[in-house]
């Protein structure tokens, strides 16, 4: 059986767990690892057996690649891309794709002109919840849209782990693409409000509250806030709403299914995303690089699409506009 060999750069929180599950995966081999902190690439490559480069164009050179997953912060994404693409390797990249228009759009380009294929990480179309109301849309069943609302909230710990790193593209993004995918419809208009108080020493917002207007005449509404206290113990909490002009459809993610009630505290760990549970990480992210791996392998369409993907950080961009001037942005 053909085996996928991979590469991942960036073995940050997300990079360790590609790495893992690459590894853990029968038709995906991980063959390299690299890192701007050579000690983490050199621990994980030990640990794996795999090898660990210096930088990504030593990987993308040297070690036999055909698949390379960039898990680096937002800002480094187009010069991997770039990279990965010259050098003929099929890509997977984190979101969000890049942080501006401008970047994804080059990186759209270079997979294009290089004839290389490339899947954006959008992992809530692998979440069941997420992806079987996608599919009740896509077969007709909610009608026109009319409305559609998306909300997320984080305890205040993750913007800490992440000084500087906006909402819209750590969390936001998610809901973001997922607004754009369920709307089938341009996105025509922007306006969003931001406090920033609680995370003001690190340079990020607290709350977000975005409206956009869609070409279709529906509205979105993409809510916000990484302020929580740490021990809100809900460490997933999510909501989407849609309606439209026949039917209804809602995905509420409170609590995860498991209650951990200990002598101190209550918690409710992930039980979708990345759980770890007999011996594997299972969940989301596991079916969404195996369907990375088998669609490339087949060469089959991925079921993410990069239009969408940028789209996403098009109406990002009229947000921040929005914030800045106080007033709604159009979108061309
Ligand atoms: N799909 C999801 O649910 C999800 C979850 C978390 C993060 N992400 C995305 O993954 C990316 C990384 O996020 P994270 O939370 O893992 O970040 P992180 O800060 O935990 O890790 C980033 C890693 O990249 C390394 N790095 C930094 N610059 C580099 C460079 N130029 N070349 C090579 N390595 C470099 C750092 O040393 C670090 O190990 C971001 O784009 C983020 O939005 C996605």
């Amino acid at each position: 059986m053909k085996t996928l060999r991979v590469g991942v750069v960036g073995l940050g929180l997300i990079g360790a767990l590609h790495a893992r599950i690459f590894n853990e995966m029968p038709d995906a081999e991980l063959v390299a690892v690299s890192d701007a902190d050579g000690r983490k690439a050199e621990e994980l490559a030990s640990k794996f057996g795999c090898r660990a480069c210096a930088d990504v164009k030593k990987m993308c050179d040297e070690a036999g690649l055909d698949a390379l997953s960039i898990c680096t912060p937002d800002q480094f994404h187009l010069e991997n891309a770039l990279y990965a693409a010259k050098s003929g390797l099929d890509i997977l990249i984190e979101k969000p794709i890049a942080p501006t228009e401008a970047e994804a759009r080059q990186i759209q380009e270079a997979v294009e002109s290089s004839g290389v294929r490339a899947m954006v990480a959008h992992i809530l179309h692998f979440d069941p919840r997420y992806a079987q109301l996608e599919e009740a849309i896509e077969r007709g069943e909610i009608g026109e849209p009319i409305h559609m609302y998306f909300r997320r909230t984080n305890p205040r710990a993750n913007p800490r782990r992440l000084p500087g790193v906006s909402i819209f593209f750590y969390i936001g993004v998610h809901d973001f693409e997922m607004l754009c995918a369920y709307m089938r419809s341009k996105p025509s208009r922007a306006y969003a409000q931001q406090v920033s108080r609680i995370n003001a020493d690190i340079g990020c917002e607290d709350t977000v509250i975005c409206t956009v207007n869609f070409e279709n005449g529906a509205l979105g509404l993409v809510e916000l806030c990484w302020a929580l206290p740490d021990n809100s113990a809900l460490g997933i909490n999510t909501y989407a709403e849609v309606v439209g002009d026949k039917a209804a459809g809602y995905v509420n993610i409170m609590d995860q299914g498991l209650s951990l009630i200990t002598a101190d505290s209550v918690l409710y760990p992930d039980t979708l995303h990345w759980p770890e549970y007999n011996g594997r990480i299972q969940g989301d992210l596991k079916e969404e690089l195996r369907h990375f791996v088998s669609a490339t392998l087949s060469g089959t369409p991925y079921l993410t699409k990069m239009d969408n993907a940028i789209t996403a950080v098009k109406v990002i961009e009229a947000c921040f506009e929005s914030i800045r001037t106080g007033l709604p942005v159009d979108i061309e």
